[in-house]
């Protein structure tokens, strides 16, 4: 993958409703896109993006949770198991291809998590904090999910009128 422009799909984009499939080659192409990624979310002011949602359909995600924007984070072939179905939390959620709005949406909050990072190396933690919400958010991208799915709708048709046009 050279200097190809990566660019962000917006809702309602079918595009974005492609399962992602797991990544096998950990190599430099994959580092070069999670770069390209990153660099893309920075610009946009996002704190995480699915490699979906610049169609590319694999299961890469790139998140920086941090307030200074200096804690870069990828997670390969993520991987989530609900711990505790009736533990949720709701949040204020955006979405870089869902400009313009938040949602608020519920999710549960005790999860366990495994990824591989960009080296194939396999990790997982009990996530706290934004994290839990964020994977999850993005974590829906690889499955072709989006936050307006959550919502009513009456509300994601008005959505999809205003980001049609
Ligand atoms: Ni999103």
């Amino acid at each position: 993958m050279k200097d190809e422009k990566l660019k962000i799909l917006k809702f309602p984009d079918p595009r974005l409703r492609t399962v992602a499939v797991k990544v096998d080659k950990f190599d430099k192409s994959l580092e070069n896109l999670a770069k390209g990624m990153l660099a893309l979310m920075y610009k946009e002011n996002g704190i995480g993006l699915a490699a979906s949602q610049v169609d590319k359909h694999i299961r890469l995600i790139a998140m920086d949770l941090s307030e200074e924007r200096n804690e870069p984070m990828f997670f390969v072939n993520p991987e989530y198991k609900i711990v505790d179905n009736h533990s949720t939390d709701s949040y204020e959620e955006g979405c870089l291809s869902v400009p313009g709005f938040n949602e608020t949406i519920t999710r549960p909050d005790q999860i366990e998590l495994s990824w591989q990072d960009l080296k194939g190396n396999h990790h997982n933690i009990v996530p706290t904090g934004l994290l839990t919400i964020c994977i999850q958010h993005e974590m829906d991208h690889l499955e072709g999910k989006l936050m307006v799915d959550y919502i009513s709708p009456l509300k994601r048709d008005r959505i999809r009128k205003k980001l049609s046009k």
